[in-house]
């Protein structure tokens, strides 16, 4: 799955983000380090607030890092300027959670599906455009009727559909997914999962997909990374992670997923997370779950935890209290 080159086709270095709120900075994301290989999907997840949409945004160029490093290709993304920066603005693309919120209102679907391709000059003439168009939306299960409507005239499924046409328009390599089915019902969640990953498998694209659950990234990720406060806690192989998980905040996560089995579900012993998140403005000093953890000791307020490898592939923020 490694590029030719040697490298992952994204390299993220401590990475961080810090945005300035009044007079204290709010760390958002703090010191992430992660690589995703061509075709493979990577999930991530954490509770509301714990940085997902930060980073996703950053690895895509919306937002500047405050330190670190994201390499696509071996190509450093924030210091490209000129056409090598609308290159890869074509090539990383971004589906956004609320299709309703990202899809301009007063805007017919062709037009909002054809934005990158006009930006990029993908089209030589109106009829190339439009044929585009129409191979795009049957693409995504729509159909060309659906080009000159509204986004209001659709559902919620259908309209994440013309964010996932908009996203493929430019024909791009790597996609970050942001909760891309957490505003849709259970039923509808699947049929556009089961799109992405067919698309993936047909245009060999990439994917971050973010979701803060557990049970919606299962099915699509190869690997799977769990975000607290800032920062990484645990990233294994999805199947390895479901059922091997090292880090109490993992743990804690995953017993909350309900399982189907009913006579299990009713002696599984349940992971309470005790208190509420921590500001990231003040996060806690050492292990930042440590204020939540049922395990925690004292020694966890003065020990950065290292990021360990603790098996082939699985890796833990090593805290003293568990590893
Ligand atoms: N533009 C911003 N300015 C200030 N704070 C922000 C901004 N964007 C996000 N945050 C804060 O950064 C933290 C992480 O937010 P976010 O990345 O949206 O988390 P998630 O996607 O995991 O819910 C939150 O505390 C959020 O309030
Ligand atoms: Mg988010």
């Amino acid at each position: 799955m490694t590029e030719q080159n040697g490298h992952a086709l994204l390299e993220v270095k401590d990475l961080k983000k810090h945005f300035r709120v009044g007079r204290e900075s709010l760390k958002a994301v703090d010191g992430i380090s992660l690589e995703i290989q061509k075709g493979e999907t990577l999930g991530l997840v954490g509770e509301s607030g714990c940085g997902k949409t930060t980073v996703g945004r950053i690895l895509v160029r919306l937002y500047e890092p405050s330190a670190g490093e994201v390499l696509f290709a071996g190509e450093d993304v924030h210091r490209t300027r000129g056409n090598e920066a609308k290159t890869l603005n074509r090539k990383m693309q971004m589906i956004f959670q609320d299709p309703q919120a990202s899809l301009n209102p007063r805007m017919v679907v062709s037009d909002i599906v054809a934005e990158g391709i006009d930006i990029h000059g993908l089209a030589g003439s109106k009829k190339e455009r439009l044929d585009r168009v129409h191979e795009l939306l049957e693409t995504v299960g729509l159909s060309k009727e659906h080009a000159n409507r509204f986004p209001h005239e659709f559902s919620g499924g259908q309209r994440q559909r013309i964010g996932v046409a908009r996203a493929l328009a430019v024909e791009p390599e790597f996609i970050v997914a942001d909760e891309p089915v957490s505003a849709l019902d259970v039923s509808i969640q699947a049929q556009v999962i089961n799109l992405m990953r067919r698309l993936q498998k047909e245009r060999d694209l990439t994917y971050l997909f973010i979701s803060h659950d557990l049970s919606v990234v299962k099915y699509i990720s190869d690997r799977v990374g769990v975000m607290y406060l800032g920062q990484l806690v645990e990233l294994a192989d999805s199947d390895e992670l479901y059922a091997n998980p090292l880090h109490p905040y993992t743990q804690a996560l995953l017993s909350a997923v309900p399982v189907p089995d009913p006579d299990y579900e009713s002696e599984r012993e349940r992971i309470v997370i005790k208190g509420d998140l921590p500001s990231p403005v003040n996060p806690p000093s050492g292990c930042r779950f440590r204020t939540r953890c049922p395990q925690a000791v004292e020694a966890a307020a003065h020990i950065d935890p290292p990021w360990r490898e603790a098996k082939p592939g699985h890796w833990i923020q090593a805290c003293p209290c568990f590893a």
